[in-house]
């Protein structure tokens, strides 16, 4: 059963700079987190117990916590393009669980792909039950995302919305799927052009960004074009989020982020301010980088100077410059569409956060 507590469970978002993104997030976050508890309290056995643990609502011994969950970002997003595209919202939530359901099933897996430990500042699923577990549970929120979205119908949407909305969601996950193994393959590559980062960043993140704010359009009832614009708005803030993700994997602070700075460059990575440093380099320190990246273990003093390498090399503001860019693409996506004021503004300030977000 839901703790009575539930709902209090903190935003990791900080409330000085972030305030304003925390707000928009807010005023959804209780039926959000009703929606995706409605789904698993109906479960209370292994793995959805597994499932809770990752979600930051129960310790691992299934005790109710106060923890640090995760953002809310996309189903935030596509109830806030539900609004500002005229629909009802509550009537999206469904959608906005399922999106929120696929992302950690990614996130499950994800940490498993790149021996993470650490999660929102806990110990992340796999390191707690094993790799075959965390496969077995991720695995189970996948088709649990799949039974939410259905709940779609019982909110008065017709079928054939429905369906486009699966489609959405499904095509989504299928890209978000290549992303991730050109991940993984390209932490075996000495270096990568900025295309080959591109396409692995579109599938990786930008693909459930979009859909996101998609989805929400669709279910708004926006015209085709609207829904296309804000799936281009969520392509680009995506592209931008996943951009911050790499540089708050160098320089992030792990009291805000909850990862550990430099685990990405202990990975061998190929994150956005390697591919910039390894194409500024000097023969001597592109070499000298690639040696680091492809040690299997990299010592404290190791990552200290990889990181001032990148630093030095400029891929740290380079790395600003292009979350921005692509923000303000983002941005431009919603000029001359006929949206709620309000919901435009707090659209427009979602696209700065995803370039400027220090969680
Ligand atoms: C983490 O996403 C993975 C990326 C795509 C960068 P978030 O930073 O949105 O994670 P949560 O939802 O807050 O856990
Ligand atoms: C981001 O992966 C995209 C997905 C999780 C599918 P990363 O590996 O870059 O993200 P973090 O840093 O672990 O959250
Ligand atoms: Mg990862
Ligand atoms: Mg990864």
């Amino acid at each position: 059963m839901a703790p009575p507590n539930a709902h209090a469970a903190g935003s990791p978002l900080r409330p000085d700079g972030e305030a304003a993104i925390a707000r928009i997030v807010e005023r959804y976050q209780t039926a959000i987190n009703d929606e995706l508890r409605a789904a698993l309290d109906q479960r209370p056995v292994p793995p959805f117990t597994l499932m809770r643990y990752h979600l930051g609502w129960e310790d691992k011994d299934g005790n109710p916590v106060e923890g640090r969950g995760g953002k809310l970002l996309r189903p935030a997003l596509c109830l806030l393009c539900c609004e500002a595209t005229g629909g009802d919202w509550r009537r999206a939530l469904p959608a906005a669980a399922a999106l929120e359901l696929i992302h950690n099933f990614t996130l499950i897996h994800d940490d498993v792909e790149d021996a993470s430990r650490q999660r929102h500042g806990r110990e992340t699923l796999w390191s707690v039950w094993g790799e075959a577990q965390a496969i077995n549970a991720g695995d189970g929120m996948f088709a649990l995302a799949q039974a939410t979205l259905l709940r779609l119908t019982e909110r008065g949407h017709p079928a054939g919305r429905v369906i486009e909305a699966a489609r959405m969601l499904h095509e989504a996950t299928l890209r978000l799927c290549e992303g991730q193994h050109l991940d993984l393959l390209n932490e075996d590559k000495r270096q990568i052009s900025h295309e080959d980062y591109l396409r692995m960043i579109e599938g990786k993140t930008a693909a459930l960004l979009a859909a996101s704010t998609g989805i929400g359009a669709l279910l708004g009832g926006a015209t085709p074009e609207t829904t296309d614009a804000l799936f281009e708005f969520g392509r680009r803030l995506g592209l931008a989020y996943q951009v911050r993700d790499d540089l708050l994997g160098v320089w992030g602070n792990v009291a805000e982020t909850g990862k550990p700075a430099g685990d990405d460059l202990r990975a061998g990575k190929q994150s956005y301010p390697v591919v910039v440093a390894l194409e500024r380099a000097s023969n001597d320190q592109r070499a000298d980088l690639q040696r680091l990246l492809a040690n299997d273990v990299m010592s404290d003093a190791d990552v200290t100077h990889a990181c001032a390498t990148l630093e030095q090399l400029g891929a740290r503001d380079e790395g600003e410059r292009v979350a921005r860019e692509h923000a303000d693409g983002a941005a431009a996506a919603l000029d001359g569409l006929d949206l709620d004021a309000d919901r435009l503004g707090e659209l427009r300030q979602l696209a700065r956060f995803a370039a400027d977000r220090r969680a």
